[in-house]
């Protein structure tokens, strides 16, 4: 028997007040991550016995939310971060939005949350990125950034998984998340990030809230990110606040920490994995102990280091620092050569620049 499509029809309703073309120019000449936003929004409704409904995409503007709705006491929230590109052609196309759709699953399962199916998330995306195409950039670096998200909003104060959500899509024009060169990483040794158990494996709002005293003793330590280690031992790397993070050693190996529930399956590192054996690099997922790290910076063992993720894209690591100690990579200002052509291979697929082999690229225009 053939399953029935889960999809919706939505509901287009173009904004009565659309950003002039000038205007728009201006704004997405030169984003800054985050703060120029399109001018629509997807929205969804879910309701516990009548499921997902009234799908629409509308005019972005605030939400009305009662005071007791259920995201603002407890936290049921996850989001998604993905990019639609221009590509050679002149389409525009979105990077693995599968993985995206599939994580997104997962996070909602971990709390609690309603499922959203994955034609569903496809539609939202596709439909929102159409109608405010004329706002992706083009240009090197440039794409317009797209936020899933989904929040509870029963109102109700009692402790319990809610039964009515808002699925929602928002975008934003951006540039670079870092300028070019190196990003230098504070060790946090104060915080953790995730615990056995616990949530990091989701893409939850909670996880971020809990990194940002991190991540800001890491600007008073004059770096730019946190890099934060296993809770059990403080022993071993885990990841930064908003990317996964890999290392190369001499022995032409790439290296990240495995997938055990504590990290976020970034779907960057997981096509870089790819990207490097395509190349004949190999790749090692394991636990990898800080001190080594850093004994293998000061030994050249360890010669290049990356921070990956959606906004990061790839941004090469110059040093690590912590209390008593700094691990250097390479000059410490340049970044490494394998990093950059790893990049390269990665942005030119998304750009639609060269084969794309693995069928990464999902055309929406
Ligand atoms: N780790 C964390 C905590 C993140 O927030 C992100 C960004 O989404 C990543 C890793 C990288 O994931 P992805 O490559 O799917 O964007
Ligand atoms: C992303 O790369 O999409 C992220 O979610 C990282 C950060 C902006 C939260």
């Amino acid at each position: 028997m053939v399953s029935e499509s889960a999809a919706l029809h939505f509901t287009i309703e173009p904004t009565s007040n659309p950003t002039p073309a000038d205007h728009r120019a201006d704004l997405i000449a030169n984003p800054a991550f985050g703060r120029v936003f399109t001018d629509h929004m997807a929205i969804v409704k879910y309701t516990e016995g009548r499921g997902w409904h009234d799908a629409r995409i509308t005019a972005r503007k605030p939400l009305t939310l009662d005071p007791a709705a259920s995201v603002l006491h407890y936290a049921q929230e996850i989001f998604e971060g993905m990019k639609a590109y221009r590509t050679e052609g002149g389409g525009i196309a979105t990077f693995r939005p599968e993985e995206n759709a599939r994580r997104f699953r997962a996070s909602a399962e971990r709390m609690a949350m309603a499922d959203l199916p994955q034609e569903i998330f496809m539609q939202a995306v596709d439909e929102l990125v159409k109608i405010d195409q004329d706002w992706v950039p083009t240009g090197e670096g440039k794409s317009l950034y797209l936020r899933p998200f989904m929040i509870a909003t029963e109102v109700f104060l009692g402790v319990k998984p809610a039964s009515e959500y808002l699925f929602i899509v928002i975008a934003c024009p951006v540039g670079a998340y870092f300028g070019s060169g190196c990003v230098s990483v504070w060790v946090s040794e104060d915080y953790t990030r995730a615990a056995p158990g616990g949530t990091g494996a989701a893409k939850c709002g909670g996880n971020y809230a809990a990194s940002l005293v991190a991540q800001r003793g890491s600007k008073m330590h004059g770096c730019d990110q946190v890099l934060f280690l296993d809770s059990r031992e403080q022993r071993f790397v885990e990841e930064m606040g908003g990317m996964n993070v890999m290392f190369l050693r001499d022995d032409n190996t790439l290296v990240t920490p495995p997938l055990t529930g504590t990290i976020l399956p970034g779907i960057t590192r997981d096509a870089i994995l790819q990207l490097a054996k395509d190349r004949g690099l190999k790749i090692e997922q394991t636990p990898l102990e800080i001190d080594e790290i850093f004994a293998g910076a000061a030994s050249g063992r360890y010669k290049e280091a990356f921070a990956c993720g959606t906004a990061a894209v790839i941004s090469p690591i110059g040093a690590l620092r912590r209390t008593g100690g700094e691990a250097v990579f390479g000059d410490g200002k340049t970044p490494g050569e394998v990093s950059l052509a790893i990049k390269k291979a990665l942005t030119d697929i998304q750009a639609g620049k060269t084969n794309d082999a693995h069928g990464w690229i999902h055309a929406i225009t």
